[in-house]
C-alpha cells in the first residue's frame, strides 16, 4: 500500500493475532472523556480511530459501566475517581491505571490535557505492540523538559544536510494554506513526546523575523499548539543591522538590546507560547558577539533578556571552532565556553553536539559535558545522516545516542553519566533539553529511507526516557511499523542493532574521523588536503604517515585529553589500553602496533573495513528472508537501498585502504577482495 511509509509508526491495522484480538475486544467496549479542550478532542479522535482500526469494531463514546477506558484530567476536588498520584506527573507525565479489575475500567489521567494525549498514544502503543492491558499500573514522566527537533530548513525549502526531499514547510503558501502534512507532523511528534521544533536553519538569514514571515510562523504555531509542540526560531545575530537598519549588532549596545526586546514582544503578541531562539554565532562564518569584542555570554544574555518576560529560552550553540586558531579543533569549544560557566542568564541553555568535532559515526563524548556545572547544557544530536550515508544507508542511530548518554564523565565521581548531566540530576540544572537535527522532508515517507523513521522515533523516545535501551526502542518501532511476527521482529532488530557499527567499520574504524568527501560529506576522500580551510581537510584528522596513523591528543600531542576528568583520561591516554574504538581519536599509532586481536594495526584496519562490508551483505540476506513479511513497496525500497549501501561500503573500504596503504607500505591481507 502506497501509504505505508506515510503512516510512520502510527499504523492502526487490525490486530492479526486472533486470540489477542478477541481478548482486547472483550476488554475494551467504550471510551469516555471527562473533560474537553482542543488537545483532548485530538486525543479522543486518536483513541477512537486507533481502537477502531486495531480492534476492527465500532467503539462507543457511551458510558457503559464495564470495559471502559476513561480519559480524565486531575479531578478538581480530592477524592475523585482515581487513585493516581498527580504530583510526580508534572506538566507532561501521565498514568494509565486499571482502577477496577472486575468492571475492567482503565483510566488514562494527567494534570494537563497534553499529558492525557501522551497517555493515549502510550496506550495505543501497548496494543500495537501486543502488550497485556490487564492490571495496568503505568506512570511515565519525561526526564528531559525540552525535546526539540532542529530543522535546518531554509525559507526557499532547501534543507541543509537534508536527504528527504524539500522542506515540509511551504513558506510560499503560508499562512493561507495549511497543508494536512503540518497536522500529521505535529501528531507524529506528539506520539513520541517531542514538544518543540525550531523551524529554521542555524545558518538562516534574518528573513523569518520579518512581519510577513512571522504571520506564517504564527499559522504553524496555531496548528502545532494543541499537539504540545512549541515553535522556536533561529535568530541571526546581525538581524538588527540587516532588518532594523542599525549600524551595529553589539549585544551591549542599548539600541540593539531594545531592538531585540521589541522583536520578542512582536513575536509573543502573535505567538504567546513561542519557545524562544536557537543561535549559531561566531561559527563557520556566522556573525556573533565576538565581532564586537563581546563574549558568547554577552550575546546569549541579551537575547535571554528579550524573551524572559514571556517565559522564553535561548539555546546557544557551542559548535564553534576557528581555522585561525592553531589549536586542535577538538579543544576549541571547551576552551571557549568553560571560562563562561555561570555567566549565562537562567533561561539560557548551551547546546552541545554529542562529540567534540561534528556528528561523526563515532566520537568520544564532548568534554564539555560535566564541565559546566553552573550552565545547563543540552544535547544536540544529528538525526539526519550527514556523515552516515545520507538518504540511502540503513543506520539505526539509537546505539550512537545511547553510547554518549551512557558515557561516564566522572564529573562528580563514578556514575556521572552524560545522561545525568543533561537531565539535570547531576548538577541540578533548572532547565534541560535535547535537540535532534531533523531528517524529515517532503518525501512521501518523510525520511526517504524507510529506516530513517526509526531514528526520528528513537530520538523522541530517548529524549522522553533515556533509560530505554536501543533494543527496546527498536522492538517497539518495528512492531508498530512493520508487524509483530516473531521472525520479522527479531530479524529486523538484529539488522538495526548491527547497522551503526557496520557503518563505523566501513567508513571510519578504530577511531578515524572526518575523512569523507569535503563539502558533500558522502563518500571517502581521506587524501584531500586543499579543502579551503585546514580544519576541513581529512589529512588534518587522520595524520597518516610512514610511521602510522591517528591524532595524538595525549600530553605529547594536542593534549585534548586534559579536558576530561582524570578517570576518563586514564581510560584513553595509553595506546596499549585505550578502547580500540577510540584509539585513533587519541593516538598516533604505528602500523605495527599490536591490537587485541593479535593483528598489527594495518591488518586490523583492513579487517575492520572488510567486516563493515560483510555486515552490509549479511543485512541484505537478512532482509531478503523477509519477503513474505513486508509489503512489496517497502520491501523493494529497502532492498534497493541495501544494494547502494553495499556498493558504497566497498567504495569506502577500497578507497581508504588503497590510500592508507601508500603510507603503511604493507600489502593487503591475502584474503582481501580485489577492489572492484
Ligand atoms: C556541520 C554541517 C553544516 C552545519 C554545521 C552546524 O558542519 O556540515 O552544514 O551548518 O554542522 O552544525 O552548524
Amino acid at each position: 500500500k502506497a501509504e505505508d511509509g506515510y503512516r510512520l509508526w502510527l499504523r492502526y491495522d487490525k490486530i492479526d493475532d486472533a486470540a489477542l484480538l478477541q481478548q482486547y475486544r472483550s476488554q475494551i467496549g467504550s471510551v469516555s472523556f471527562e473533560n474537553t479542550s482542543p488537545t483532548l478532542s485530538i486525543a479522543k479522535k486518536e483513541l477512537l480511530t486507533g481502537l477502531e482500526g486495531l480492534l476492527n469494531k465500532k467503539i462507543t463514546g457511551g458510558k457503559s459501566i464495564n470495559n471502559r477506558i476513561v480519559v480524565l484530567l486531575k479531578p478538581k476536588e480530592s477524592g475523585g475517581k482515581t487513585t493516581a498520584d498527580y504530583n510526580p506527573l508534572g506538566k507532561e507525565g501521565f498514568s494509565i491505571l486499571t482502577i477496577d479489575k472486575t468492571k475492567n475500567i482503565i483510566v488514562i489521567t494527567a494534570n494537563t490535557d497534553i499529558g492525557c494525549l501522551y497517555g493515549v498514544f502510550h496506550f495505543l502503543r501497548l496494543l500495537q505492540t501486543h502488550q497485556s492491558i490487564q492490571n495496568l499500573n503505568i506512570t511515565s514522566v519525561p526526564k528531559i523538559q525540552n525535546r526539540i527537533l532542529n530543522h535546518w530548513d531554509n525559507l526557499n525549502r532547501h534543507v541543509e544536510r537534508g536527504y528527504a526531499g524539500l522542506s515540509i514547510f511551504n513558506w510560499h503558501e503560508l499562512p493561507g494554506y495549511i497543508d494536512q502534512r503540518y497536522i500529521d507532523y505535529a501528531r507524529a511528534n506528539a506520539s513520541i513526546g517531542i514538544n518543540g521544533t525550531v523551524l529554521t536553519n542555524v545558518n538562516a538569514n534574518a528573513l523569518v523575523l520579518t512581519k510577513d514571515y512571522l504571520q506564517k510562523v504564527k499559522a504553524l504555531a496555531d496548528v502545532f499548539r494543541p499537539y504540545g509542540l512549541k515553535v522556536y526560531l533561529t535568530a541571526r545575530f546581525s538581524a538588527p543591522i540587516e532588518m532594523g537598519g542599525l549600524k551595529t549588532a553589539d549585544p551591549l549596545n542599548d539600541s540593539v538590546r531594545l531592538w531585540w526586546k521589541a522583536k520578542a514582544d512582536e513575536i509573543y503578541a502573535l505567538i504567546p507560547d513561542f519557545g524562544g531562539f536557537l543561535v549559531k554565532a561566531n561559527s563557520e562564518g556566522q556573525p556573533g558577539p565576538q565581532n564586537y569584542g563581546r563574549t558568547h555570554a554577552d550575546g546569549a544574555n541579551m537575547l535571554a533578556d528579550a524573551v524572559v518576560p514571556h517565559g522564553g529560552i535561548v539555546m546557544w550553540r557551542a559548535f564553534v571552532y576557528s581555522n585561525e586558531t592553531p589549536e586542535d579543533r577538538f579543544k576549541q569549544a571547551y576552551n571557549e565556553f568553560k571560562p563562561l560557566d555561570g555567566k549565562f542568564r537562567k533561561n539560557v541553555l548551551l547546546q552541545v553536539k554529542n562529540g567534540p568535532i561534528d556528528f561523526q559515526p563515532r566520537e568520544p563524548f564532548s568534554p564539555l559535558f560535566g564541565a559546566m556545572p553552573q550552565t545547563p547544557l543540552m544535547m544536540e544530536y544529528q538525526i539526519t545522516q550527514e556523515y552516515f550515508g545520507q538518504g540511502t544507508h540503513l543506520v539505526y542511530e539509537a546505539p550512537l545516542f545511547k553510547e554518549v548518554l551512557d558515557a561516564d564523565t566522572y564529573a562528580s565521581g563514578k556514575g556521572s553519566t552524560v545522561a545525568k548531566v543533561i537531565d539535570g540530576s547531576l548538577q541540578n540544572y533548572s532547565i534541560t533539553g535535547m535537540a535532534g537535527v531533523a531528517n524529515i522532508g517532503n518525501e512521501r515517507n518523510w525520511t526517504n529511507h524507510p529506516f530513517g523513521q526509526a531514528n526520528w522515533y528513537a530520538f523522541g523516545r530517548l529524549a522522553w526516557n533515556h533509560d530505554l535501551s536501543s533494543a527496546q526502542i527498536a522492538d517497539e518501532w518495528i512492531r508498530q511499523t512493520f508487524g509483530n511476527e516473531a521472525k520479522l521482529v527479531s530479524t529486523i532488530k538484529n539488522m538495526m542493532l548491527a547497522s551503526r557499527e557496520a557503518v563505523v567499520n566501513y567508513m571510519t574504524p578504530l577511531g578515524l574521523a572526518h575523512i569523507m568527501g569535503t563539502g558533500h560529506h558522502y563518500g571517502p576522500a581521506p587524501w584531500v588536503s586543499n579543502a579551503g580551510r585546514a580544519d576541513w581537510n581529512p589529512v588534518y584528522y587522520h595524520r597518516a604517515d610512514s610511521f602510522g596513523i591517528g591524532f595524538n591528543r595525549t600530553a605529547t600531542g594536542s593534549n585534548a585529553l586534559a579536558q576530561y576528568a582524570p578517570e576518563v583520561q586514564k581510560q584513553w591516554n595509553d595506546s596499549n589500553t585505550c578502547d580500540e574504538k577510540f584509539l585513533l581519536w587519541f593516538h598516533h599509532v604505528s602500523w605495527q602496533h599490536k591490537m587485541n586481536s593479535g593483528r598489527n594495526l594495518w591488518n586490523e584496519l583492513c579487517a575492520k573495513y572488510q567486516q563493515g562490508v560483510d555486515t552490509v551483505r549479511w543485512m541484505q540476506q537478512q532482509w531478503s528472508s523477509l519477503k513474505n513479511f513486508v509489503d512489496e513497496e517497502r520491501f523493494k525500497q529497502v532492498q534497493m537501498f541495501l544494494t547502494v549501501q553495499e556498493k558504497d561500503a566497498e567504495w569506502w573500504r577500497d578507497a581508504c585502504l588503497l590510500y592508507f596503504g601508500t603510507f603503511s607500505k604493507m600489502p593487503l591481507p591475502i584474503n582481501y577482495e580485489k577492489p572492484g
